[in-house]
């Protein structure tokens, strides 16, 4: 049996020879059993030990066995320990112990009968273990309780999280709907009137880039859900071919220029080396392309850069805006899905960053981010050449 499972006894006499004696006979496997020659060290162990049984010599120097009893019983550590005196027969069966109805306390008389020492013992070891056992019993049942508990509110939590999404999603589905359904209400209206100079060329141009607008949003929204989605069930791949960043970043910093325009953000490219890996060219560039509308929404309408560098080993490009910047504390949660730091500015369903950073990590390179609230943040995009292969 192991040590720890072991019910431990103490005996406390003052006599060597009667502990020795007394210890073989109720001595066996599942016990462990203490000896004090003095009732100052029986108190030692006591306060050390959780005792099954105490066996303590009634008649003892400086204190006797009952003073060992009242201490015991005055000290909550050591007052349900179950007391045997062990007393010369015919002596102080009368004693008045003030603890008697309180705990379980019994009497061996000299000599000792080694039956009744063996059987009143394992009575007490046997109480003992039952007791522990419903106590054990208690406590995983309270544990499970606890688990039960912690499991409803954790789906408490997801049903609260999806019908916040629903919520949300249906909200940043409306906007682009909304203004989509206002302008084909208002040419509808200028068609029944005949006013057919607001469909002239550059008038159609402006509606059509409007109309795209609105249109892109929704399919970007839809195709973040996708990913999302596609995330959770491990199923998001990517199809690496070979690609050049230093190309790659003009192109999406062109393309998003009219964007960067209507948030007052002037955005500076340095990207003056190449790097050539292999890369799945569309999903950095989803990277990048998130990247900068973060930038362009939370940058306070200050100037914006994006830096390419590169070593051997790796290819680093990073975004670096001048606003508000993350708390330290929003910046590990601003990678989980659906959290926002700041939900009063702009809108969106707090998905860009946790798709950017899984797809940096499908291409073994990773998305880290630089901030101290007030003084900007700088995103990092760090994407390895895969098998060592180096291009120009
Ligand atoms: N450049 C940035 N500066 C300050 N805060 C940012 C920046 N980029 C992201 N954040 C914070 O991180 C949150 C999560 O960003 P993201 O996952 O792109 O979701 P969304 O832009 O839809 O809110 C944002 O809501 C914002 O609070
Ligand atoms: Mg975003």
């Amino acid at each position: 049996m192991p040590t720890q499972n072991k019910s431990k006894l103490l005996i406390v006499d003052d006599l060597q020879e009667n502990l020795l004696a007394l210890s073989e006979i109720i001595k066996q496997d599942d016990r462990t059993i203490y000896q004090a020659s003095s009732g100052e060290e029986a108190l030692f162990l006591l306060l050390e030990h959780e005792f099954a049984l105490a066996i303590l010599d009634v008649n003892m120097p400086e204190m006797d066995g009952f003073e060992l009893a009242e201490l015991m019983r005055s000290t909550e550590k050591t007052r349900h320990v179950p007391i045997v005196f062990v007393s010369a027969a015919g002596k102080e069966q009368n004693y008045a112990f003030k603890g008697y109805e309180t705990g379980a306390v019994d009497f061996l008389h000299k000599p000792l009968d080694i039956c009744a020492v063996r059987s009143k013992v394992n009575v007490f070891v046997s109480l003992y273990q039952q007791r522990n056992q419903v106590k054990h019993q208690v406590e995983a049942l309270e544990k499970s309780r606890q688990e039960l508990h912690a499991t409803q509110a954790e789906l408490q939590r997801s049903l609260r999280m999806r019908d916040e999404f629903m919520s949300m999603v249906a909200h940043e589905l409306r906007t682009p709907l909304n203004t989509l359904f206002l302008e084909t209400q208002m040419r509808k209206m200028q068609l029944e009137k005949g006013k057919l100079d607001a469909f002239s060329e550059p008038q159609l141009q402006r509606m059509v880039a409007r109309d795209e607008r609105q249109i892109k949003s929704m399919v970007r929204l839809i195709d973040d859900m996708v990913d999302v989605s596609r995330i959770r069930s491990g199923k998001l791949s990517i199809r690496p071919s070979e690609t050049e960043l230093s190309a790659l970043l003009q192109r999406v910093v062109s393309d998003l220029s009219h964007q960067a325009n209507s948030a007052g953000c002037e955005v500076t490219l340095h990207a003056d080396v190449k790097a050539n890996g292999i890369w799945d060219e569309f999903r950095v560039e989803q990277v990048i392309v998130n990247l900068l509308t973060n930038a362009f929404r939370y940058g306070g309408s200050k100037p914006v850069t994006v830096t390419l560098t590169r070593n051997d080993n790796v290819a680093e490009i990073t975004v670096r805006d001048q606003g508000n910047g993350i708390t330290l504390a929003d910046q590990h949660r601003i990678f989980e899905p659906f959290e926002r730091a700041n939900t009063k500015v702009g809108s969106g369903l707090g998905l860009g960053l946790y798709i950017a950073r899984q797809l940096a990590e499908a291409h073994g390179g990773s998305l880290q981010v630089e901030s101290a609230y007030g003084e900007g943040a700088a995103f990092t995009l760090s994407l390895p050449f895969r098998n060592g292969l180096i291009q120009q």
